[in-house]
């Protein structure tokens, strides 16, 4: 008896404190039916993160109701309702009204944007909630029966998805602005592509600007990237017999964000830094000349750090016509042209396949996808299937070369080179295959020379240094790497001007600078997205392994820099050399001691400091 009414007085007291604070935070986030909201007042959210209200964009006069971000106060707008159909002063109201839809009513009473949905005379309630998102609920149930997460504008925010009802059909996707102070929808679009693999995919009108590339079960194959802010914001993307969905989170205190398709086409992802009270944008796409839609045409592959001869080669057994490789506009023009056609018919076949490594996997669209099998039963249907040009692994969540199976059946389309890519496996004619392991056995005995080489010098360096030692000339210097200061390398690069940016990976972007005695360098900067404590660890690797080696093939470290937040190398300037050479990711496990020199303060102890170890 006693515990029951002990019972029932912590239910009374939990009651009354779920009342009081929901009663508390509930002010000013709802809208009951029959109120209504005009120009000036506005709803903020449980918590205090976005607020609705009437704004103006830009320059603009005209009056829109939107969402935004409360921290930036009419910038970062993530929704809007009436898009095309502004408002002309600040007369405007919304009213939920008496059916239960939200219409937005004009100076002069007249309807220009409704919610397009009717509770009939059930109760119903308008409310912002925490996520952002605009919802109308019956009021006892968190159930919507609208939502503006269902109709986004340009803007995808935690818990927001893109994609397809494969039920209903309805489809998520988002439209820029037209300009920075018009939110009517503009000329591009992103969506989830549901045939093949999802991906994401930019627009302009029907027309493909940009893809991230296939999902792989983690992220999307051609942006490894983000897999740098995958803890912060986990990445997801559903497919189901109801639905084709991506979307993320944001893990527990994790900074306010937002991926936004901006009104010239880039997909971004900003992130608000409450240090400098400003938002910072941490991932934009398309990166580079190679995220360029079929930029390279069919069978083409695209190497970013390949801008000397215009970004585009063939894959193998593949090549362009030598009559039209005179110029870029020329390549750009024609297509790759298979060398040795295809040996496969009435079930037979001596065809085989070739590993193109390391790539955004092309465009799925037409693929044929099975996750159910292992890549071995993947490449035997290949094999099999006339029609087949070609396989890849469909998640790679498993490890090692990845399960599932994608098959492509027409051409191979905007393919390139990524940092921590896939493999594609591409079918070829017996003599075409027979010309790549010639060119295999080539490529394995290089290596093997150049390790014999490496020792070789490592050898030499211990020699040398053990004589200097011997000789007490204290000379050890002559193998350490100067630090340079970012000052000067800004002053070299002309502060990272675009016009010196020679290349571009994930993971960095090359520059070129000039010394004062006009000696050309080049000046890789890691990019701050994959500044981890990894990507760090990786960068003193790099230095310390590269400062050892010396030799003619190779190119060579001058100098380095990692002041505050930056994290740059400086490589002596080949023409036409591939700065690939040494991709952050290599796998080294020489240690070579080194010494670094005391800071180097102007340009001129730059050069002087360089031409004690690198010989004009
Ligand atoms: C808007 O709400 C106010 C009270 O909150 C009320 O006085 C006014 O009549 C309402 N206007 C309309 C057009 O419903
Ligand atoms: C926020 O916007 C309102 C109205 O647009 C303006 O009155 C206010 O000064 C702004 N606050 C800041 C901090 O910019
Ligand atoms: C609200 O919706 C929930 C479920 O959708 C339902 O169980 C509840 O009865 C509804 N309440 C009212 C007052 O209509
Ligand atoms: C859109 O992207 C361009 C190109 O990166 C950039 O210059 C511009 O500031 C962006 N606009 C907005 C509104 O974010
Ligand atoms: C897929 O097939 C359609 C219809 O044949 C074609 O127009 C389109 O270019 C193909 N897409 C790709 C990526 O090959
Ligand atoms: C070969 O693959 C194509 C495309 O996936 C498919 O339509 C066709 O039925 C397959 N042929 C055989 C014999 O399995």
């Amino acid at each position: 008896m006693r515990a029951t009414s002990l019972l029932r007085l912590l239910l009374i007291c939990f009651y009354l404190l779920l009342v009081h604070t929901f009663g508390a935070s509930g002010v000013g986030d709802k809208l009951e039916k029959g109120q209504n909201l005009t120009d000036g007042d506005t709803l903020v959210s449980a918590g205090g993160s976005f607020t609705l209200g009437f704004f103006s964009p830009g320059a603009s006069t005209k009056r829109y109701l939107g969402i935004w971000f409360s921290v930036s106060n009419g910038t970062a707008v993530c929704w809007v309702a009436n898009r095309d159909q502004p408002l002309v002063d600040k007369s405007g109201m919304l009213v939920l009204n008496d059916l239960g839809s939200l219409v937005l009513l004009d100076g002069s009473r007249r309807t220009v944007w409704s919610s397009d949905f009717s509770a009939g005379a059930s109760a119903v309630v308008a409310q912002l909630l925490v996520s952002g998102s605009l919802v109308v609920h019956n009021g006892s149930s968190d159930a919507s029966l609208w939502q503006s997460f269902d109709h986004p504008s340009d803007t995808l925010l935690p818990d927001m998805k893109l994609g397809k009802n494969r039920w209903s059909g309805a489809e998520w996707q988002l439209t820029s602005w037209r300009s920075a102070d018009d939110p009517a929808p503009g000329d591009y679009r992103r969506t989830l592509e549901s045939k093949g693999l999802p991906e994401l995919v930019v627009w302009r009108g029907n027309v493909k600007t940009y893809r991230t590339g296939p999902w792989n079960g983690l992220y999307f194959n051609g942006v490894p990237e983000v897999s740098a802010y995958a803890g912060k914001y986990p990445l997801r993307a559903t497919t189901s017999p109801w639905e084709v969905t991506y979307g993320y989170t944001a893990a527990p205190g994790a900074p306010l964000t937002r991926v936004v398709v901006n009104h010239t086409g880039k997909a971004e992802r900003w992130e608000w830094d409450a240090s400098s009270w400003a938002w910072t944008r941490i991932f934009q796409g398309p990166r580079d000349p190679c995220d360029e839609y079929g930029r390279c045409g069919p069978f083409g592959l695209c190497d970013p750090e390949a801008a000397s001869s215009g970004f585009c080669g063939c894959v193998d057994g593949f090549s362009i016509p030598a009559a039209t490789t005179l110029s870029a506009q020329a390549v750009k023009g024609t297509t790759c042209r298979r060398h040795a056609a295809l040996d496969c018919a009435g079930g037979t076949t001596t065809d085989g396949f070739v590993v193109v490594r390391g790539v955004k996997l092309p465009d799925t669209q037409n693929a044929s996808v099975d996750m159910g099998v292992t890549l071995e039963e993947c490449r035997a249907r290949c094999f099999a299937n006339c029609s087949c040009l070609a396989y890849a692994a469909a998640d790679i969540r498993g490890g090692g070369d990845g399960s599932g199976c994608v098959m492509w059946t027409d051409a191979i389309v905007d393919l390139r080179l990524v940092a921590m890519g896939q493999n594609l496996y591409l079918r070829l004619s017996k003599s075409e295959l027979d010309d790549h392991k010639k060119f295999l056995v080539l490529l394995v005995s290089i290596p093997l020379a150049s390790i014999v080489i490496i020792i070789l010098v490592v050898f030499a360096i211990w020699w040398r240094r053990k004589r200097t030692i011997i000789g007490a000339i204290p000379q050890s210097h002559a193998m350490a790497v100067p630090l340079v200061s970012l000052a000067i390398i800004k002053d070299v690069t002309g502060n990272f001007c675009e016009s010196n940016m020679i290349g571009q990976g994930g993971f960095s972007i090359v520059y070129k600078g000039q010394l004062p005695e006009g000696r050309t360098i080049a000046v890789k900067r890691l990019k701050q997205s994959v500044l981890t404590t990894k990507g760090k660890k990786d960068f003193a690797r790099e230095v310390e392994v590269m400062a050892g080696l010396r030799h003619g093939s190779l190119v060579r470290l001058l100098a380095y820099c990692n002041e505050s937040k930056e994290r740059i190398l400086i490589y002596e300037y080949m023409q036409n050399k591939s700065l690939n050479v040494h991709i952050f990711n290599n796998q080294y496990s020489l240690l070579v001691e080194t010494q670094m020199l005391s800071q180097v303060a102007t340009r001129t102890e730059l050069s002087r400091a360089m031409s004690t170890f690198v010989p004009h």
